[in-house]
């Protein structure tokens, strides 16, 4: 199964990520969580990386193009993978459209994961990262069992650089003026599957495999 998921920061990406690659058992594909990676080993991309990210900026497509292809090409992909966080631009979009030719391979579906604004501010500042295993929690919505610690890995919990309000803010911006018009380039070719992501996290997830089990 190939499968995008497509949504603004906050959405609940990466937690229905995280169930799905369960369920599915392809691999979890995040340009966000390779360029973390990237910065985290101090890498030639991660210093490139980090310039953009931290103003909430868009990492540009030349470089998350050369990424995503490269990935898509490795032994893991080719029975299917979960693309979280790309494509996040007409111009990335389109070139995943080739890519995927190129494979000889189509896409099923995209998963438009749909949210309000406000709430995903409350969503985007409450939230805790793993630094093991990159599980995503909520001091409210999500919390984990012991404060501060993974329930899975056992990993210390912190707060992503750019979830402070100025640049999540800024995050919500970008993705309206560079991120949303996929909602209309997906539906076009009759590729959207819009699931209504406000709901408790395994109502949504319920939703998705629903859609993609059809
Ligand atoms: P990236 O890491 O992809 O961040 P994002 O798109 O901003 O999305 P998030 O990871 O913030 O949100 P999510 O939808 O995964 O939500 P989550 O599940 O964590 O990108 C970061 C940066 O990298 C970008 O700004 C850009 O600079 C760069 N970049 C990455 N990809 C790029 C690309 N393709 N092109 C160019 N640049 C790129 O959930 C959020 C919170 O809500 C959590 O606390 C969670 O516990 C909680 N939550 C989840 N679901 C629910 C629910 N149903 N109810 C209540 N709470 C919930
Ligand atoms: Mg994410
Ligand atoms: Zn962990």
């Amino acid at each position: 199964m190939r499968v995008v998921l497509l949504g603004p920061p906050g959405a609940g990406k990466g937690t229905q990520a995280e169930k799905l690659v369960k369920k599915y058992n392809f691999p979890h594909i995040s340009t966000g969580d390779i360029f973390r990676a990237a910065i985290k080993n101090g890498t030639e991309l991660g210093t490139k990386a980090k310039e953009y990210m931290d103003k909430g900026e868009l990492v540009p497509d030349e470089v998350v193009v050369g990424i995503v292809r490269e990935r898509l090409v490795q032994d893991d992909c080719g029975e299917g993978f979960l693309l979280d966080g790309f494509p996040r631009t007409v111009a990335q979009a389109e070139a995943l459209d080739d890519a995927l030719e190129a494979m000889g391979v189509n896409l099923p579906g995209v998963v438009n994961v749909d949210v309000q604004q406000d709430e995903l501010l409350a969503r985007l500042t409450g939230r805790r990262v793993c630094r093991g295993c990159s599980g995503t929690y909520h001091i409210k919505f999500n919390p984990p069992t012991v404060r501060n610690v993974c329930d899975k890995c056992g990993g210390e919990l912190y707060q992503r650089a750019d979830d402070t309000i100025e640049t999540v803010k800024q995050r919500l911006d970008v993705y309206r003026n560079q991120t949303s018009p996929l909602i209309a380039y997906y539906d076009q070719k009759g590729l959207l599957l819009t699931v209504d992501g406000s709901r408790e996290i395994e109502d949504v997830f319920k939703d998705i495999i629903m859609l993609l089990d059809k």
